[in-house]
């Protein structure tokens, strides 16, 4: 019993009339099931009919106990009614007139009734039916996807699953075998099968080798209808590719692979590439490379770009040393091939080509010593240089640098002093000497040459300052009125030693020596009294350590003064220092310094306002250009004085902007001045402007007459004073053109101004 017919089973009222000659398939006994309704008064068949029929048919009829002929008809309510189902208002005969697919919808729910002719009044109960749709095989299988692809390891198996394919039928399942499939391959070249019932594509042969071939493409059929013959079909294709396992060792093609590389090659740079093949691909055909014979001259390593091997120096080439290298090189995979490791060498042959190389010293850096005040031509040291090449050119020696001190051998390299050297003035000289293959001006090499001149005790030592001591009327013995120390031009080690006396037999000081290169200066003789002596000059002998040993008389000034009880002098007779005290006298004076300095800047600043004031007068004629001639006795002095000339002025202009043109105020027109075309110059321009509009400076053009231009310019002096205007072969007739503030030198360089200017 199939449960569709189930179902119907409950609805099923009454008989059923047979129809047989409609598409009916199934027809129901009548009276089964109906005494669950005992209302029973509508009687109609198991209506069904088969999809895709194509002419209008009969399917099934309905009969009620209400319906009386020629007072009722019979009508339907449901879907597809009118246009898929149509029924005959008397007979009570249902048609289909569409044609009908099982796959879209397979059961149809109509309602049946009888109704009054005249009034159009229902009569009676109505009944519901269905109509079912029924499956024929017309749909072929569908492949959930097309194309299908997978992947197998290279040599895998027999029996190793590749992928799956898989087909799904439309039809109904439940009849026949409309949606029963089966795969099959259509193509088979023998490697693959696929499992007729599931889809399962295996491996078939075990030797599948990825290095022959890697794609594989395969057409499979899907058929409905099971195993039976017939039934419908579709394809779809199959991309099976094998991955790649590590089955093949790496070789050089070639048992020896020539190089060539300069001498000259530098370090690191590459030589040349080597490649050991391997089929497999990807992190199976990865190379590693190692040089297995001695070498410190090359490296090798993978570009891991192309697996190939790179050679690069490692140590510079000699080819004067060793004109060809012989390596030899291994190749693997650092991955196991097969469980194993396989090993593959070649052999690399490098020529090294000959570069014409300078001279080469045989230090990078000489360092020589030599005392002072040694005679000239005093040797000082050698240095060598030679020439690597094959030619072995003679090689002549000069000096780059430090050629007023020193001169050198042109063919033996020995350096000579040229003048008595002082340590005490350039106590390490810096020279460079140069290395030159003869009758080649291109084959030059350089070495510096540091040179230090050893020291001579050639200068006796010295107070180390001025001092300035004094001793107090009321010093007592052993007093310390100075400490004094001592300095040496010569090179001043720890070993120096300054040792300190007094020249005098008999003095009322006393000098003691404390060991560190100072001595005190204490009172030996108390009792002073500056109205008896006012100042004692000591003479101190210092001198040195050094051998022969040298020394130097000094003399110490000492002031007699009457102290406070801190030693702070008081009063002295004779003028003591600022630094030991203040005395009111000197406070006297530098008041009296101060009221003189005010009274003159009084004076200065009033003579100032009144010159001032005889200028407003000559300011108020705007339009009328007067020229003064100023002469100034203080001047310009050249290029090192930077005091006279403050650059920031002009400076700040460029970071301020020029200031802005009152109205009221705008500058005349005058005739264009050609700029020059750089910064400065347009800030001298706009400098030129600015004065042009400012009406409130005084418009006049100024004469300034410098008699000393500075030391320090290397150009010749830019002064007219000495040149006559008339002997000038120069022309100064622009002088014009530069409108009437330049009118005054226009007439003192120019010929004849023009007329329109004069009139301005
Ligand atoms: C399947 O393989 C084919 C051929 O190798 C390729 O063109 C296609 O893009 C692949 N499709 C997918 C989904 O990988
Ligand atoms: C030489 O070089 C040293 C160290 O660079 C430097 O102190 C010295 O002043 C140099 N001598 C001269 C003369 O330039
Ligand atoms: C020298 O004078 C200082 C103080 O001025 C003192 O500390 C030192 O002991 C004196 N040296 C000697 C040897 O008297
Ligand atoms: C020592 O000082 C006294 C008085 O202060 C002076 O008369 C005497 O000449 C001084 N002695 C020497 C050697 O200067």
């Amino acid at each position: 019993m199939r449960p569709r017919s189930n179902m119907f089973r409950t609805i099923l009222s009454l008989l059923l009339v047979i129809n047989s000659v409609t598409c009916a398939a199934q027809v129901r006994p009548s009276g089964k099931g109906n005494s669950s309704d005992p209302q029973s008064d509508w009687i109609w068949n198991q209506l069904h009919c088969w999809e895709e029929a194509s002419k209008p048919k009969q399917i099934g009829k309905i009969h009620s106990v209400w319906h009386k002929d020629g007072q009722t008809i019979y009508v339907l309510r449901g879907e597809g009614v009118g246009t898929i189902f149509k029924v005959d208002p008397d007979t009570g005969n249902i048609g289909v007139y569409r044609k009908l697919d099982r796959e879209k919808k397979d059961r149809y729910k109509l309602e049946g009734l009888v109704i009054n002719k005249k009034s159009m009044k229902q009569v009676g109960r109505s009944t519901n039916f269905s109509i079912q749709v029924l499956d024929i095989n017309d749909n072929a299988p569908i492949f959930t996807k097309d194309p299908f692809n997978g992947t197998v390891p290279e040599m895998s198996g027999k029996g190793t699953s590749v992928l799956t394919v898989s087909a799904h039928d439309p039809d109904d399942p439940t009849v026949g075998k409309h949606a029963n499939v089966t795969y099959k391959i259509l193509n088979s070249l023998g490697n693959f099968f696929i499992e007729q019932l599931t889809g399962v594509i295996r491996v078939k042969t075990p030797d599948l080798d990825r290095e022959k071939k890697k794609d594989y493409q395969l057409v499979i059929q899907a058929k409905d209808m099971g195993l039976d013959e017939g039934g419908m079909s579709s394809t779809a294709t199959v991309y099976i590719s094998l991955s790649d396992i590590n089955d093949n060792a790496p070789f050089f093609p070639r048992r020896q692979y020539n190089y060539s590389a300069s001498e000259a090659t530098r370090i690191g740079a590459a030589i040349g590439r080597v490649k050991a093949e391997d089929l497999d691909e990807g992190e199976n055909a990865k190379i590693l490379y190692t040089i297995v014979s001695l070498n410190n001259t090359f490296h090798i390593k993978t570009d891991p770009r192309t697996q190939e091997g790179v050679i690069t120096l490692k140590e510079p080439l000699d080819f004067e040393k060793q004109r060809v290298h012989r390596i030899e090189l291994e190749a693997e995979n650092p991955t196991l091939v097969k469980g194993k490791k396989y090993k593959t060498r070649t052999v690399l042959v490098i020529d090294v080509l000959d570069v014409d190389e300078p001279p080469v010293f045989s230090r990078p850096l000489y360092k020589f010593a030599v005392h002072e005040n040694l005679p000239l031509d005093t040797s000082v040291g050698k240095v060598l240089a030679k020439d690597p090449d094959l030619a072995r050119n003679r090689v002549v020696y000069s000096l780059r640098k430090g050629m007023n001190f020193f001169k050198i051998g042109k063919d033996d390299g020995i350096i000579y002093t040229r003048v008595e050297l002082d340590r005490e003035a350039i106590a390490q000289h810096n020279i460079t000497v140069m290395a030159s293959e003869v009758n080649k001006s291109n084959s030059t090499s350089y070495a510096p040459v540091v040179i230090k001149v050893l020291d001579k005790n050639d200068n006796a030592p010295r107070f180390a300052e001025n001092y300035n001591p004094h001793v107090c009327e009321d010093d007592a013995a052993g007093t310390v009125i100075q400490v004094i120390s001592a300095v040496d031009s010569d090179e001043m080690t720890p070993a120096v030693r300054f040792h300190f006396n007094i020249a005098l037999k008999d003095s009322n000081f006393s000098v003691k020596d404390n060991g560190n290169n100072t001595a005190n200066i204490t009172v030996r003789q108390a009792g002073f009294n500056q109205n008896e002596v006012g100042k004692f000059s000591l003479p101190i002998i210092i001198a040195d350590n050094g051998k022969p040993s040298l020394s130097s008389n000094n003399t110490l000034e000492i002031n007699v003064c009457s102290c406070d009880r801190e030693r702070v002098p008081i009063n002295c007779r004779h003028f003591a220092p600022l630094t030991s005290g203040v005395t009111v006298t000197i406070l006297l004076v530098i008041f009296l310094c101060i009221i003189v300095a005010i009274a003159l800047v009084v004076l200065i600043v009033h003579q100032k306002m009144q010159k001032k004031n005889t200028f407003a007068g000559l300011v108020k004629a705007p339009g009328e250009i007067q020229e003064q001639l100023v002469r100034y006795d203080e001047e310009g002095g050249g290029e090192m004085d930077t005091n006279s000339f403050d650059i920031t002025v002009l400076n700040s202009l460029r970071v301020n902007g020029p200031r802005p043109v009152r109205k009221a105020d705008r500058a005349p027109v005058y005739a264009q001045v050609r700029k020059p075309n750089n910064d400065m110059g347009s800030v001298v321009k706009m400098k030129k402007d600015e004065a042009d509009g400012d009406r409130d400076g005084l418009p006049y053009d100024t004469l300034h007459v410098y008699g000393y231009e500075g030391s320090d310019s290397v150009a010749d002096s830019l002064s007219s004073l000495d040149v006559s205007s008339i002997d000038s072969d120069q022309d100064y007739d622009f002088l014009n053109d530069w409108g009437p503030r330049f009118q005054m030198l226009a007439e003192l360089y120019g010929s004849e101004p023009h007329k329109e200017f004069l009139d301005y």
